[in-house]
């Protein structure tokens, strides 16, 4: 027989996650594998001739490569005689400072820097990584594309993204001819509102270098490595290859990181039975010795693999930690889908989050998911909320700023129409006024028009062929009245002139300034330095657009008085009265309930439950207490029956009777939230029962798990106006009200 427990944790998401037991012959292992090698350097004149176990003689060519190009010799010897143990400790130790664990960690080889990180929990890899990283400020980047590859839309979006905060947006193709349009269309919204953000089409690697040197995209980080030289054959690719396609991009000023990430080798059945941190160690220090400043990793699009093993995300947290340890900029990944269950996404996500990366995200889909090209972020778009109030119960920046929807409105208006208006004056196929309404309202590109993609592809093959470049739009953009665009896009291909963001971790400020290790070093050296919030930046993190202000909770609508004090309460001889004892700020400085229902309503509502069972309500105000217990108890005192409904403003009701102690009751209703007019009609109706002495049985009432949460601020101010109203000295006095 099943367990319908175990039948209905079955159903959850997580469920359809793969998990699986390691297999080191498939390379389905992430640390020690038993075909792993040891850990050796030996170096004679100045050489190396001997890398982790291999002689000089049997080096493959990425033993050559990192050989010749990414240890620096005249640490290794010193590096390399430290104990791993000792190294991972330093990583963690607040008094050992960055520059002197880059300087140690140059001379070490694939195997032992797997070793140290294969030292530390996941815990120690975010403190070391927090110190580690190599731009002090942390920062994100966006996945921008749609599957209608629409151009107003893509503008739009990519205005958004940089309104919001992302300092490099991502777009790509569907069809790979449309990438000069979509890398325009891209390229125009990046610059837009407050935007200054960089931007890359990811294209087959000889389109997608000729956009770049055409000014249509300003950074590359498609340049694949593998910790195999099967796989690299694979991709038709050497170090040496992608070394010399690196500088193509670097030499004109664009901005290159490398990707690469566990899980790849053992994808294209070449890991040869090696642990994917030792082959990912492999690939940084590829990167390394290519020049590059910096590398997108953490698995990338391999991620559910290793996240399949016991201790993935430990492991590609390991990555992220061994490429900043080389002083690496790190684009940490959470660009693809991580798991079915956001329970699991969101802790994965924590692991680079909390610590801060140089890009947290190398992708966050600011569109939803079903116009995500790259086959969707680990968040989206409609995550986008969520991961604010993320940023700001942690105090974390995550990179990212809320944004008011008017401000949003305006920056995806004007980007639509600036690249309609670059389009007009390009001779592109025309981008229609209903397509830029469209672009600026839309949910996803199911709420774009369409256009004629057969027109828009042979305008994107002309435009390619007719060299149209940055110039072009630059000037298009100046003569049709978006110069505030046209100049930043400008002073973006001036400093590719200067070169200035080819430094390591570099990224633009609003101010067009350029953020990189040169100027923002992270200097991370334990409590009170390195990277904080500044109290502008703080505010603006918490600042989310649906904050309540508290003091408006529960404050009354100003209206005339309908219940009116008729002098000190009495008790009554009426064995058919029931008594209604109301809070102090009943219908005064409180009007309504937790929820909302009008102290008005709510008195009716007893009182003619009261009354269909044949009794009569009176009503009287408490003002020495805002107890509920006490309420009730000094109503039930000077009830005729001696039962009485006691009521808080909030609405939290008891039926007490007299003879109880003030604690005791006969129902209580402590859950507000729970109780609706007919609740109080219910009561009332109870309480006349009780007093004729008919057997009953309890009100029903609605169970809502969710009530505390969703009610506790409303619960403490509401209850707090109701304390301000407690006058110990005045005594219960007698009420009529306006029925
Ligand atoms: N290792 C190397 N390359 C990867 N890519 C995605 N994941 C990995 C990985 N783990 C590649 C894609 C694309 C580029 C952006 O990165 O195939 O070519
Ligand atoms: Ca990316």
């Amino acid at each position: 027989m099943l367990s319908r427990r175990f039948q209905a944790r079955r159903q959850r998401p997580i469920h359809q996650d793969t998990l699986t037991e390691p297999w080191p012959e498939a390379g389905l292992v992430l640390f020690n594998s038993p075909y792993d090698p040891p850990a050796s350097l030996r170096i004679e004149g100045g050489r190396i001739v001997e890398l982790d176990g291999r002689p000089e003689a049997e080096f493959d060519a990425i033993d050559r490569f990192i050989a010749l190009h990414a240890i620096d010799c005249a640490v290794a010897p010193k590096a390399m005689a430290i104990e791993p143990r000792v190294l991972a400790r330093m990583l963690v130790d607040i008094n050992v400072p960055r520059s002197e664990l880059v300087r140690l960690a140059g001379g070490l080889t694939p195997a032992r820097l797997t070793q140290i990180a294969a030292e530390l929990n996941v815990l120690e890899m975010m403190m070391a990584l927090a110190k580690m990283r190599a731009r002090r400020t942390p920062a994100n980047q966006a996945h921008v594309t749609n599957r209608k590859e629409h151009p107003a839309l893509l503008a739009a979006d990519a205005a958004e993204a940089a309104e919001r905060g992302f300092a490099e947006l991502e777009t790509t193709v569907g069809v790979t001819r449309y990438a000069p349009l979509n890398a325009l269309a891209v390229l125009v919204g990046s610059q837009t509102g407050r935007g200054a953000a960089l931007t890359q089409c990811a294209v087959e690697e000889a389109l997608g270098l000729r956009l770049a040197l055409l000014g249509l995209t300003t950074y590359a980080e498609t340049l694949s490595v593998y910790g195999d030289e099967r796989a690299f054959r694979d991709g038709d690719d050497t170090p040496w290859s992608k070394a010399f396609l690196a500088s193509a991009y670097a030499s004109r000023g664009i901005k290159v990181r490398f990707t690469s990430g566990s899980g790849s080798e053992a994808l294209m059945g070449h890991a040869g039975g090696r642990s994917m941190i030792y082959l990912e160690a492999r690939c940084l220090l590829v990167v390394k010795g290519a020049g590059s400043q910096g590398v997108q990793n953490g698995s990338i699009s391999c991620i559910a693999l290793p996240e399949s093993l016991p201790g993935g995300v430990r492991a590609v947290l390991a990555e992220n930690l061994l490429a900043a340890m080389l002083d690496l900029e790190v684009a940490s990944g959470n660009d693809a889908m991580a798991s079915h269950s956001e329970i699991r996404k969101t802790a994965k996500l924590m692991l680079q989050f909390l610590p801060g990366t140089d890009f947290i995200f190398s992708g966050y889909s600011v569109m939803p998911r079903e116009d995500n090209l790259f086959g969707g972020g680990n968040f989206d778009g409609l995550d986008l909320d969520d991961y604010s109030v993320l940023q700001r119960d942690m105090l974390v920046d995550g990179g990212l700023r809320p944004v008011r929807e008017e401000r949003l409105l305006a920056v995806r208006r004007r980007a639509a129409q600036a690249l309609q208006a670059v389009f007009e004056e390009l001779g592109l196929p025309p981008i229609r006024d209903e397509e830029v309404e469209a672009a600026v309202y839309a949910h996803s590109s199911d709420d774009m028009p369409d256009r004629d993609q057969a027109a828009d592809l042979a305008a994107a093959e002309r435009f390619l062929r007719e060299r149209r470049n940055a110039a072009d739009v630059i000037r298009a953009l100046a003569r049709r009245g978006f110069r505030d665009i046209a100049e930043k896009i400008l002073c973006v291909e001036k400093l590719r002139v200067s070169g200035d963001y080819l430094q390591t971790s570099a990224m633009l400020a609003p101010d067009m300034r350029v953020i990189s290790a040169v100027n923002d070093p992270n200097d991370y050296g334990g409590p009170g330095t390195g990277y904080r919030m500044g109290e502008e930046r703080l505010r603006e993190v918490a600042a989310l657009p649906w904050v309540r202000d508290p003091h408006r909770i529960g404050a009354p609508a100003p209206r005339e008085p309908w219940l009116h004090p008729r002098g000190p309460a009495r008790p009554r001889d009426d064995a058919n009265e029931i008594l209604i004892a109301v809070g102090p700020a009943f219908g005064s400085a409180l009007d309504a309930t937790l929820t909302g229902l009008p102290h008005r309503d709510v008195l009716s509502a007893l009182a003619s439950g009261i009354r269909e069972a044949g009794l009569t309500p009176r009503v009287v105000k408490i003002y020495h207490t805002a107890d509920l217990g006490s309420i009730g108890w000094a109503g039930s005192q000077l009830s005729g029956s001696g039962v009485a409904v006691g009521i808080q403003s909030k609405g939290t009701t008891v039926i007490h009777r007299r003879g109880l102690a003030p604690l005791d009751n006969l129902e209580l209703f402590p859950q507000a939230p729970n109780l609706t007019l007919e609740s109080y009609r219910a009561i009332g109706r109870q309480a006349a029962l009780y007093a004729r002495g008919e057997p009953v049985k309890p009100v029903p009432v609605v169970i809502d798990n969710m009530a505390r949460l969703k009610y506790i601020v409303q619960t403490t101010i509401l209850h707090r106006r109701e304390i301000e109203q407690v006058d110990p000295d005045r005594l219960p006095e007698e009420m009529i009200w306006d029925e």
